[in-house]
């Protein structure tokens, strides 16, 4: 009998514990994320990416044009799972700890994660014209925002004073 109770007092316990976590998590709350802008950016952002636009392209060589595109099947995951992170890691930028205003950064980070979405589609269809062109949207999508946010000529100029 005891037993039983204590088991039935732990049981509240933790249906506390999870509802109190559900409520915490729950669609449309904020959420904290641990990752300062410059480390979500050099570790999240930034190799996702590298893994989209070093995977396709064309390089010329003395015995002519080489094809870089994904081989196996494991190296097409790879690929469409970068642009995936991409797509969702551009997502994170729109929350509160990262967002600088409501306004042109909603936009810019929505952007770049409607280019990343893209070249997810084109993954999918593994069109390898069509990946080239739209990873070098994402490219855009990374540089507009810079310009108008992180200014890295400016920073880099005040440096060198
Ligand atoms: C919505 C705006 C926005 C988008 C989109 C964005 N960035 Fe950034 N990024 C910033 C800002 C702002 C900084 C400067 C952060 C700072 O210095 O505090 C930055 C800095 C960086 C840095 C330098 C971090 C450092 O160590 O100083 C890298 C690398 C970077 N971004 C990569 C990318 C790549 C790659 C993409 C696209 C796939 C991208 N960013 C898209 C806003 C953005």
């Amino acid at each position: 009998m005891m037993i039983k109770k204590i088991r039935y007092l732990s049981l509240c316990a933790l249906l506390l514990i999870v509802s109190c976590s559900k409520e915490e998590t729950s669609p449309g709350k904020p959420f904290y994320s641990p990752l300062a802008l410059t480390e979500l950016m050099n570790w999240v952002l930034d190799p996702a990416a590298d893994g989209v636009w070093g995977a396709v392209g064309w390089i010329s060589t003395s015995k002519g044009e080489k094809v870089i595109a994904p081989r196996t099947e494991e190296e097409w995951d790879t690929l469409r799972n970068h642009a995936a992170t991409l797509m969702e890691a551009s997502n994170l930028l729109m929350l509160d700890n990262y967002a600088k205003d409501n306004k042109e950064w909603m936009y810019y980070a929505n952007n770049l994660s409607k280019k990343a979405q893209i070249t997810l589609q084109a993954i999918q269809k593994r069109d390898l014209d069509e990946i080239f062109i739209t990873s070098s949207d994402i490219d855009t999508a990374c540089e507009d925002c810079h310009k108008k946010y992180a200014k890295f000529e400016e920073k880099a100029a005040s440096s060198n004073k």
